[in-house]
């Protein structure tokens, strides 16, 4: 069986930022629905439960089946699915800490599934952001963590407004999150 992530600084960097980012956003919408897409441990559904997003809003997937198991035991709502092959509806947060080091064959088989993108490491973040803006609400955002151990992302050419919202230099890499935004929704607001 494939191991369950255990929260390391990057989902503590994540946790950090829906602590200071929910309160906000719940004032303007008590009615927010979250989805995060590998929920792995679940620390982030704990959060957004405990930070105010009401249980039946709070929806998560995982591409490893343990997690899901395990998430589910902790009372969310988490289905199988590879990125969004399974999922349905329109959300207001997404968020995502993906798999994001570049392939590396000393890495143990057992967890190479949750931290391991393809060569460059950006693989499965484009994947994610083609997909992403299909299910996000008018307002929606999403909120992704990215690595300076992997090829960067160019968000604007997929079509999102980006902006960096909290960054962790550690000893050997950089981590940062991303606020974004789909662009064709900022562009309508002014063309109306
Ligand atoms: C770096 S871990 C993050 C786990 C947790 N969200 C956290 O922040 O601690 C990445 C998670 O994404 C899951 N994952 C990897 N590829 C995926 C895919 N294609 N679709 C859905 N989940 C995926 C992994 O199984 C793992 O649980």
């Amino acid at each position: 069986m494939d191991e369950i992530y255990q929260p390391a600084e990057d989902s503590y960097l994540m946790s950090r930022i829906l602590k200071e980012q929910l309160p906000i956003l719940l004032e303007k919408n008590p009615n927010l629905k979250f989805l995060e897409i590998g929920a792995g441990s679940g620390i982030h559904l704990e959060t957004a439960f405990n930070y105010g997003i009401k249980k039946e809003n709070i929806f998560s997937s995982d591409i490893n089946k343990a997690s899901v198991t395990h998430c589910n035991s902790l009372g969310f709502n988490c289905i199988f699915s590879d990125l969004f092959e399974n999922i349905k509806g329109k959300y207001n947060i997404i968020i995502f800490n993906p798999p994001y080091l570049p392939e590396d064959s000393r890495e143990p088989k057992s967890s190479r599934l949750i931290t391991t993108a393809g060569k460059k490491g950006n693989e499965i973040i484009l994947k994610f952001l083609k997909e992403a803006k299909n299910y996000l609400n008018s307002n929606g955002k999403i909120f992704l963590i990215t690595s300076s151990l992997s090829k960067e992302v160019n968000f604007e050419k997929l079509n999102y407004s980006a902006k960096e919202i909290g960054c962790e230099k550690l000893f050997f890499e950089r981590l940062c999150i991303w606020e974004l935004v789909r662009k064709t929704f900022l562009t309508s607001k002014f063309t109306r």
